[in-house]
């Protein structure tokens, strides 16, 4: 195993011409907790989608828990994006991915990510659909339902894009709880715009120009 858990260099990205990282560098450490700031449209989440294996840049070197071909890094890694990703299908496919999981642990899942109630009071209970795209349940929810499918996959490496942005504030505080039990041990990368929430075991750096520093 590499020592370090995330090992960018010299990554490069751009959206029709339009750089978002220029040669952005960035190496984490095995357990490490990294909080990402920066200003709104700097380019966190096109960085969390890279190292998530989804974006590939278009010159640089990605290294994600000892792997560089995206379909491994993709392995490794549990994502919770800001937007909401979840497929046309029911809550208990959009957990499990696919991947058989046992109804007990699906149920733990939800208790942790805070939607065990509001899914056990649905008539279809976790084979209820969730529409396109998620249109038929909150962004709240459907960012919990993503944090529910994270605990599920544990993988070793967890991102995750402003978890509880649309939380409203209680739920949001139960939420990071959760995200600790999620986190615990592992290696994360944790994009916010309020570092407060993040508790004393991140570290710190910002982003800006198309890189990242310690901040
Ligand atoms: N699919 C896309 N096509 C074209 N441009 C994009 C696309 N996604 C993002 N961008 C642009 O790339 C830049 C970085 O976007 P990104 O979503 O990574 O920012 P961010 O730091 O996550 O912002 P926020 O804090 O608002 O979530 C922005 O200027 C954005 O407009
Ligand atoms: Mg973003």
């Amino acid at each position: 195993m590499c020592q370090y858990a995330i090992d960018l260099e010299d990554i490069f990205y751009s959206y029709e011409g339009q750089p978002v990282l220029k040669k952005l560098s960035l190496k984490i450490r095995q357990g490490e907790h990294a909080g990402i700031l920066g200003d709104s449209g700097c380019g966190k989440s096109t960085l969390l989608k890279i190292l998530a294996g989804l974006y590939e840049p278009d010159n640089g070197k990605v290294m994600v828990a000892g792997m560089d071909a995206p379909k491994r890094i993709r392995e490794q890694v549990a994502i919770v994006m800001q937007q909401n990703s979840l497929f046309p299908m029911s809550i208990r496919d959009n957990i499990s991915c696919g991947h058989d999981i046992s109804e007990k642990r699906l149920w733990e899942a939800c208790e942790s990510a805070r939607i065990a109630q509001w899914v056990d009071s649905l008539p279809d209970g976790l084979d209820t659909c969730v529409g396109e795209r998620g249109n038929q349940v909150s962004g709240g929810q459907a960012q919990r339902i993503q944090i529910a499918r994270a605990i599920c996959k544990d993988a070793p490496v967890i991102l995750l894009d402003e978890p509880v942005s649309a939380l409203d504030r209680d739920t949001g505080r139960l939420v990071l709880c959760a995200l600790q039990k999620l986190t615990a041990g592992k290696t994360v990368i944790h994009v916010t715009h309020h570092p407060e929430t993040l508790g004393g075991t991140y570290v710190l750096y910002r982003m800006e120009g198309g890189r990242v520093t310690h901040a």
